[in-house]
């Protein structure tokens, strides 16, 4: 099939990458032609495991990147992979959105054969019939008996994205009519996984109380790890035992610093957005949030108990990404940490193996060390941010670690003395 995906970012790269190596021939609109230029000589414009392969193995046979809407009225699909990001609100920024809508009507409006346009960035329950339908039927001048449209949100973790496209759990399609979805469905032909069609609007909140739910199950496990913390029992011990209730499943039960990334803080947000203008209390998201901004704040506590007031203090701050096996510091914890330990005044030496440059953009006052040896020299004390496996052996390769206070925001070392945040 011809698919042109709108949107070079995390999701539109990522998807069009896999659904060239799937055979699809995919072209990418970007609108920044540095970006164009880069992905079209192989190179990715942002870090993934295995995506810098697959990219060269397919650009210039089946994906190409450009900044010409004009590939829309030659291809079957069109794709929306823009960002939703956060409004002052909370609720989803939805221009990106309407801007692309707008931009595939126009395109549409000089071609008269079958189109289906499919949205998987994550909108609110109602935008794809409410926005994205308006504007491409507006600009396109067609009517919905021959352009049909899908709502497909995607379910990719970074750093396992393309894992998780080429073996999804599910494959959520909502549809306008059982051509569009059908039409489209096509696209996912040889991948093995169980397919939910549905309408437009369950397809939407199905992506959000997805998020929602692996949040809370997060938040949880903390709330049950500061209860542990004050009764000095190992939550990890305990919810490995919670865990293995096939009802409940082990994964997502990792207490610690709390949640961070592009989107599980962003669709929480939104989604309490969506219920209070519903006119709903969202009582347990609210908390799920809240949780979730007190946990690097007791690391903080925890570390001021230790070594009295943090003023002049050195302190070594490991691992800046909001996850390993990324760049990607957006909503990061060590972000709160930064910030609480600045207001403070104390010195920060701060160390990632990938994030040091995307944090320095946010803080480029703070120190940043090529390694954790030069991080932790002298250091007063020592705060663990990110789950790096590297960091796993830190306590053996470093004498220093022995004679520092290390508090852990991810259960990551081995050592002896090592303090968690809530175990
Ligand atoms: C998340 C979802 O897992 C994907 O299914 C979804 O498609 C994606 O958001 C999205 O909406 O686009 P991602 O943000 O890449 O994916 O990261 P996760 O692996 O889910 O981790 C999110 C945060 O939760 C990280 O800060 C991580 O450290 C934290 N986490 C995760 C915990 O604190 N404990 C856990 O047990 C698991």
């Amino acid at each position: 099939m011809k698919i042109s995906v709108v949107g070079g970012g995390y999701i539109g790269l990522v998807s069009s990458v896999c659904l060239a190596e799937m055979g699809h021939q995919v072209e990418l609109i970007e609108i920044e032609p540095v970006k164009v230029a880069s992905i079209n000589s192989g190179h990715p414009t942002l870090y993934e495991k295995g995506l810098h392969a697959l990219l060269s193995a397919n650009i210039g046979r089946h994906l190409q990147a450009t900044s010409d809407y004009d590939c829309i009225r030659r291809s079957d699909i069109s794709m929306i992979c823009v960002g939703t990001p956060p409004a002052a609100d909370g609720s989803a920024d939805l221009s990106m959105v309407r801007k692309a809508s707008r931009s595939i009507g126009e395109s549409l409006k000089s071609s008269c054969s079958y189109h289906v346009v499919a949205i998987k960035s994550t909108v609110p329950p109602g935008t794809t019939s409410g926005l994205v339908m308006q504007e491409v039927l507006r600009a396109s001048e067609r009517s919905s008996s021959d352009v049909g449209f899908v709502m497909n949100p995607e379910f990719l973790r970074e750093g396992l994205a393309i894992e998780d496209f080429m073996h999804p759990d599910r494959i959520v399609i909502g549809s306008s009519d059982a051509i569009a979805g059908d039409f489209f469905e096509a696209i996912y032909d040889g991948l093995k996984a169980p397919r939910i069609k549905t309408s437009l609007i369950v397809a939407e909140m199905i992506k959000y109380a997805s998020n929602a739910f692996l949040a809370t199950k997060i938040s949880f496990s903390n709330e049950i790890g500061n209860i542990c913390k004050l009764l000095g029992i190992d939550v990890y011990e305990v919810m490995r035992g919670v865990g293995l209730d096939h009802r409940i499943t082990p994964h997502f039960l990792n207490a610690g610093a709390g949640f961070g990334g592009s989107c599980f803080p962003k669709d929480i947000s939104a989604l309490i957005q969506i219920a209070q203008n519903a006119g709903e209390d969202p009582v347990l998201l609210r908390s799920v949030m809240e949780i979730n901004d007190q946990q690097p704040l007791r690391m903080i506590k925890l570390l001021e108990k230790k070594i009295g007031p943090l003023k002049g203090k050195k302190i070594a701050l490991i691992g800046l990404a909001f996850k390993n096996g990324t760049d990607d510091v957006r909503d990061s914890r060590a972000i709160q940490i930064i910030s609480a330990l600045m207001q403070r005044e104390a010195e920060i030496r701060a160390f990632d193996p990938m994030a040091n440059e995307s944090m320095r953009r946010i803080f480029p006052g703070i120190e940043y060390c090529s390694g954790p040896e030069e991080a932790l020299r002298e250091a007063d004390g020592c705060l663990i941010m990110t789950e790096w496996p590297e960091f796993e052996t830190l306590d053996h390769e470093f004498d220093l670690m022995n004679s520092r206070v290390i508090i852990e925001g991810r259960r990551i070392l081995k050592c002896r003395g090592a303090e968690g945040i809530c175990w």
